[in-house]
């Protein structure tokens, strides 16, 4: 009774111990890293244990299989009916899903040994082929990715068309071009309990162009260049290069900081990507120091043969608005001066002259500074009062010029042509004197009379002397007058002389300034009593020519 019941502990302890070997639990040790497999969905995992030893040490193994499924270890049955079981050292999967993914654990116990090893199978389904990248004219090699040992027989497709006479585990391709591009299909058939099954593994061929390398070129930014940036704040700097077309190899960027290299130091990060034939990288700086602001950042551009670099500064944005400001504060002062020049180049031209007054007056065998005509039909008080008081008064009494005017200074009993071709010979100016007429609206007559005739004709054709043309009040248009005046009146206008201003007979206001500058620049008389002779008085004579 003792004896049996020895035997049943004996027995009971035996299987614990036994079952203590084979649950998830025992360590075990793990010669080797991982494997990966990949598998397609819906076709059949053949996997033999990743360790050959395993393999064929079997019959004197305990070969136990497990998943590691969110966390825990599930142990594999070895049932043949189910979808996923173990036969000894081979794992079937009949058929494959995408939830198989996952990592497979082998333990094996070898019966001799103490202890047990652990080998791990890292199984990805897929519906996808994976892809690869192969150079253009050279010896491609393609392993079939589903190839085992108990493989009855292999066949290969390309694009689903069947290679004929090809059925080992590794298709050779040679002299490759463009058209050898396209999906590679290897379908090994192999047979598990009387049952034929499929494993299929694919593998799309891409021919590259041949590239052509050059010398790097950075596109972008420009040598030099600024960047403007907020103190404190986050700044990505970024560079864009062409190393070539069709070059994804031996490009490299790097970014230095006043000549020091910005590798994994803290607060920059260097990000490198391709994008056709572009390579780019950013260095982004998590905080812009002053000390950044005060260096010189490099982004460095090398392939095998050559190395190009550009220089980028960092400025603040204020000192990019304090330099618009500088700029637009010098640009108004420019304008302003110039403006000022313009509108006091007249009072400062008079004032020149008024200090050269002491210079030699140039022989010119003229006798008079301006000969004046106004149109005699066309007289009214306002009209009379300027050319009989008001011009002699400025001009000559107080500016020392020699007018002659048309009446006033005709000589009595001379011939009026002779005397007009005469006189205008001995003038330097012709000052015109256009008047609006008597009444508003009035059909103005057209100037007529020999001064006219003459003066226009010395100025306008023969351009021997210039012409002052003064306007006295408001005129509708020049349509009444001779139309080469007209033309001039279109590109120069007439200086306008208005009664009513409060400096109408001051040598010194604007109108008189204008007319003095245009006058020559030394007078004739030179005027003894400068400034303080009294008006001449005369009235225009009647009967003047
Ligand atoms: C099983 O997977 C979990 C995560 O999914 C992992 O933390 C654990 O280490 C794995 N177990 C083994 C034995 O690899
Ligand atoms: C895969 O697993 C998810 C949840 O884990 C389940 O909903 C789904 O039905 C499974 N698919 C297959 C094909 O077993
Ligand atoms: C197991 O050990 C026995 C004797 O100890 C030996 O005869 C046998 O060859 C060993 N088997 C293996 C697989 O090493
Ligand atoms: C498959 O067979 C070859 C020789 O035919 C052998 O070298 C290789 O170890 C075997 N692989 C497995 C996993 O059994
Ligand atoms: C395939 O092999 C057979 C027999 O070896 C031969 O007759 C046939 O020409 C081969 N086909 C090709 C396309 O090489
Ligand atoms: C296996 O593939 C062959 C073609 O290579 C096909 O004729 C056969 O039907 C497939 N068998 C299974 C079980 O899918
Ligand atoms: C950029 O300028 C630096 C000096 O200012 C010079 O050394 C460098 O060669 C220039 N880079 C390019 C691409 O011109």
């Amino acid at each position: 009774m003792e004896a049996l019941w020895m035997i049943i502990i004996c027995s009971l302890a035996d299987l614990t111990e036994s079952s203590k070997h084979m649950d998830g639990t025992v360590p075990c040790a793990t010669p080797q890293v991982p494997e990966e497999v990949k598998a397609v969905e819906g076709e059949a995992l053949y996997w033999p244990c990743p360790n050959s030893d395993c393999s064929e040490e079997a019959e004197h193994s305990l070969i136990q299989w497990f998943k590691n499924s969110s966390g825990t270890i599930q142990p594999i049955t070895a049932d043949e009916r189910a979808r996923v079981h173990h036969h000894g050292p081979v794992l079937y999967i009949l058929p494959l899903t995408l939830n198989d993914s996952g990592l497979y654990i082998t333990r094996w116990w070898e019966k001799n040994k103490t202890g047990c090893d652990e080998f791990k199978t890292e199984l990805v389904v897929g519906e996808k082929f994976h892809t690869e990248l192969k150079e253009n004219s050279e010896t491609v090699p393609i392993t079939c990715p589903a190839y085992d040992n108990q493989t009855k027989s292999l066949t290969w497709y390309k694009d689903s068309h069947l290679i004929p006479n090809e059925s080992k585990k590794t298709l050779y391709l040679h002299n490759t071009q463009k058209k050898d591009e396209g999906m590679y299909t290897c379908v090994c058939t192999w047979e598990h309990h009387g049952r034929h099954y499929n494993t299929s593994g694919s593998i799309h061929l891409e021919i590259k162009d041949p590239g052509i390398s050059s010398i790097p070129k950075i596109l972008h930014p420009s040598n030099n260049s600024v960047k403007f940036i907020d103190l404190g704040s986050e700044v990505v700097l970024q560079c864009s290069v062409f190393f070539g077309i069709n070059i994804k190899q031996y490009c490299f960027v790097d970014w230095l900081r006043n000549n020091a290299e910005l590798i994994e130091e803290t607060g920059y990060t260097i990000h490198n990507w391709n994008e056709r034939d572009t390579f780019y990288s950013s260095l982004t700086i998590s905080k812009v120091s002053e000390a950044d602001l005060q260096s010189e950042f490099q982004c460095k551009a090398y392939n095998l043969n050559k190395w190009v670099n550009v220089i980028i500064t960092l400025k603040t944005t204020e000192s990019d608005l304090l330099l618009v400001v500088t700029y637009l504060c010098t640009f108004l002062i420019v304008l302003l001066a110039a403006g000022t020049i313009k509108w006091f180049a007249v009072d400062l031209a008079l004032l020149f002259r008024g200090l050269c007054f002491k210079l030699k007056k140039t022989e010119d065998g003229k006798v008079y500074d301006a000969y004046v005509i106004y149109q005699k039909d066309n007289v009214d008080e306002k009209t009379a009062n300027f050319i009989n008081r008001v011009l002699p008064a400025v001009l000559e009494n107080s500016c020392g010029f020699k007018l002659y005017i048309h009446c006033r200074d005709d000589l009595p009993g001379e011939d009026c042509m002779e005397q007009v071709e005469r006189v205008m010979k001995l003038c330097r100016r012709l000052i015109v004197v256009l008047t609006p007429g008597i009444s508003q609206g009035q059909q103005l007559p057209t100037p007529h009379g020999y001064d006219w005739q003459v003066g226009l004709y010395q100025v306008l054709v023969q351009q021997e002397m210039s012409m002052i043309l003064i306007q006295l009040g408001k005129m509708k248009d020049y349509s009444h007058l001779p139309l080469a005046l007209q033309h001039h009146l279109q590109k120069t206008p007439p200086l306008k002389w208005s009664e009513r201003s409060p400096h109408a007979t001051s040598a010194s206001s604007r109108f008189w300034k204008q007319v003095r500058y245009m006058m020559p620049a030394v007078p004739a008389l030179l005027c003894p009593n400068f400034c303080s002779a009294k008006i001449r008085s005369y009235e225009l004579s009647e009967t003047c020519c």
